[in-house]
């Protein structure tokens, strides 16, 4: 697009009426350098945000390295600028100084994108880090929380259970993880067959849109960008806050594991164990919402183990749940398997495998040097599926013939009784809320450390050998794999049909494609 041409589409957005609460400040065009060779995307945001006096960091910053490294220490990117924002209106002034700048701009919540895109997934974009929206505020009356776009997962259990409120939401386990882009891109934990996927719990949220605007978006209110941002927020706005609607805590909880190490001895025994657990997942006698679990292959190729949590007394879950289960593996339980009665705290913070679920506001150091990538399903897994996922791993990713450390999990997210398959695409932009099961496949070497290429080839190859055998897989949204091109990642994410309608309501809602990643809609 021409320069004149942005400008006259900023100036038409501009002049284009004041019913929305906040329209964009300063005068409006682009930067009077672009399409010259003194233009420089830096300068002009710095002297754009600087005239609206939004607070921000560049390169030269003392502060810039702790804001601008990535959790995964595998994809560093350098953004041109980072804002902080304090107010709704700093962030609509951060938006239009992007637009004039020419540069992308992407949203970061709690950072733990698998493919670093709240650092833009490539150089140069302007970052709005939401470090400063953390306010919770339950209402006790709707149970409706109204939560900052910079909270992270473990606040927010702890801001709706503590002073006996005892409200619960359902979202996804290590506890530095953040609302902005977890709840916007699915979010699942072993409570979503319970209470749905973490975005099926928003029913409204408040945002900054391309133009600038700020508004309210619920069902009634801008539904179509209420539709879009329930899927594809990375490309539509940035949420300010999230409303919520959350549930009693469960008051027991069981957390429950079973480990059967033989199922590793051959890619036979692997469809053998398998294919019990599967059986059990699809037994309506025995399982219901109260039932969250998955299957973990761990030790690089040496353990395999069924585990989740339950909520009710473990006295019931002993008498019904487990023998259902255990009568379809060929073998007992190994000694590390284990049952334990807890509350909705106590579980949560065993999952997040932390002391505590609170999280330090600023300056989280935790990181992980990764590379993940999923397949998710509708149908059950065939024999000759599970085969060749047990047979490559058997070929490649026992002990010292696996190039990184890696896990598996297979989590169940539809089945008897799941929330989460109650909705479907009618409800949200999100294509996954049929899926029956979703595969995580997780490789990683120290956070300091190189990846090396045969880890990629190697976990690429154990969700080939999946794939290989499914017709119609998917990819889960919130373990993005930049590996993809966008086409491949538009089919994977969200489908033809899904895709193309997003695509026609971001040209309206976002024609200059201000929000964009590498694999963003567009
Ligand atoms: C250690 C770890 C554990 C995980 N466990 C689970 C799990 O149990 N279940 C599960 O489902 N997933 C899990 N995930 C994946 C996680 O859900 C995604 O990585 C999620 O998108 C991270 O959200 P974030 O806000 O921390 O990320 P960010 O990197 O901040 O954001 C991710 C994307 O969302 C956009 N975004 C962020 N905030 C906003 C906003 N306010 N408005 C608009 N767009 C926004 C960003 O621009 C970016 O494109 C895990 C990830 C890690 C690293
Ligand atoms: C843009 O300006 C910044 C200083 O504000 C400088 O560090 C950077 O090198 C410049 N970029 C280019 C491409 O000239
Ligand atoms: C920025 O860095 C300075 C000194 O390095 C520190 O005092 C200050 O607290 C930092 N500000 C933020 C917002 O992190
Ligand atoms: C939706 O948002 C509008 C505008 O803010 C508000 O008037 C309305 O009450 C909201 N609807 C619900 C169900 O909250
Ligand atoms: C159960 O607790 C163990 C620690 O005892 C933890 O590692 C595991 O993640 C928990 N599982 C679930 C499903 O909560
Ligand atoms: C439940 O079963 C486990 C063994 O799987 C046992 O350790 C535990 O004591 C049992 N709890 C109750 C209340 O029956
Ligand atoms: C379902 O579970 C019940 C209770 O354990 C069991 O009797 C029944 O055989 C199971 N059904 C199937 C199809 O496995
Ligand atoms: C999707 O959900 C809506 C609302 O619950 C329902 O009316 C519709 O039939 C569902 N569509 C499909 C294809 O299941
Ligand atoms: C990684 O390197 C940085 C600086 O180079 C250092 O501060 C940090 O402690 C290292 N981390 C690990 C886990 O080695
Ligand atoms: C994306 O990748 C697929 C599969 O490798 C390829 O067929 C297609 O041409 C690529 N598309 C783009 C736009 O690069
Ligand atoms: C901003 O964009 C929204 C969504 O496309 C639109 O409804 C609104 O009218 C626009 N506001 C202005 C001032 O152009």
């Amino acid at each position: 697009m021409s320069p004149s041409r942005l400008q006259q589409m900023l100036l038409s957005l501009a002049l284009a009426g004041s019913c929305a609460a906040v329209p964009l400040a300063g005068p409006p065009g682009y930067d009077a350098n672009y399409g010259t060779s003194r233009f420089n995307a830096t300068t002009a945001l710095k002297t754009c945000l600087d005239y609206h006096q939004v607070p921000y960091y560049v390169e030269t910053d003392p502060n810039w390295t702790e804001y601008a490294t990535t959790f995964n220490s595998r994809l560093q990117y350098e953004p041109a600028a980072i804002a902080l924002p304090t107010s709704a209106q700093h962030i609509s002034n951060s938006v239009g100084c992007a637009a004039k700048a020419r540069v992308p701009v992407q949203p970061k919540s709690g950072g733990h994108s698998y493919a670093s895109y709240s650092t833009g997934g490539r150089d140069g974009i302007l970052m709005i880090d939401l470090e400063n929206f953390n306010a919770v505020t339950l209402d006790k009356v709707t149970g409706i929380a109204v939560v900052g776009g910079g909270v992270r997962l473990g606040n927010l259990a702890l801001a709706i259970y503590n002073n006996r409120n005892l409200r619960a939401l359902a979202h996804g386990t290590c506890p530095g993880v953040g609302i902005g882009g977890h709840f916007t891109h699915g979010g699942y934990g072993y409570s979503s067959r319970a209470f749905g996927l973490a975005m099926d719990q928003i029913v409204g949220l408040d945002v900054v849109l391309a133009n600038g605007t700020y508004v309210h978006a619920n069902d009634t209110s801008y539904p179509e960008v209420y539709y879009a941002l329930r899927g594809a927020a990375d490309a539509f706005g940035v949420v300010v806050n999230f409303y919520l609607q959350t549930s009693p805590a469960p008051p027991d909880v069981v957390n429950w594991s079973f480990s059967f190490p033989q199922a590793l001895a051959s890619a036979e025994a692997g469809v053998l164990a398998f294919k019990g657990v599967q059986n059990f997942a699809l037994n309506g006698s025995v399982v219901d919402g109260k039932l969250g679990f998955g299957v973990t292959i761990g030790g690089n190729g040496a353990s395999f183990s069924v585990h989740g949590t339950y909520f009710g007394p473990v006295a019931t879950f002993n008498a019904t749940v487990a023998p259902a289960l255990l009568a379809q593996l060929p073998w007992p339980p190994a000694s590390d398997s284990s049952v334990q009665a807890v509350d909705w705290i106590t579980s949560l913070t065993l999952l997040g495998g932390a002391p505590t679920l609170e999280v330090p506001l600023h300056g989280v150091t935790d990181r992980d040097n990764f590379f993940a990538k999923s397949v998710t399903t509708t149908e059950p897994f065939s024999d000759e599926a599970i085969r060749k996922f047990f047979q490559y791993i058997l070929d490649n990713g026992v002990g010292s013939k696996a190039p990184v450390d890696w896990f598996s999990i297979i989590n169940l997210y539809g089945g008897p009784g799941s929330a989460i398959t109650r909705k479907n695409e009618t409800f949200a932009a999100y294509s996954g809320h049929d899926d029956l099961w979703v595969i995580q496949n997780y490789g990683n070497v120290a956070v300091n450390g190189s990846f090396p290429s045969a880890g990629l080839d190697f976990i690429n190859g154990l969700n080939d050998a999946v794939t290989s055998e499914v017709l119609g897989f998917g990819a889960y949204l919130n373990y993005v794999d930049p590996t993809y091109n966008s086409t491949q990642a538009h089919n994977l994410y969200y489908g033809t049909e899904l895709y193309e309608r997003l695509s026609t309501l971001k040209h309206i809602i976002d024609p200059l494609n201000l929000f964009s990643n590498p694999q963003s809609i567009w």
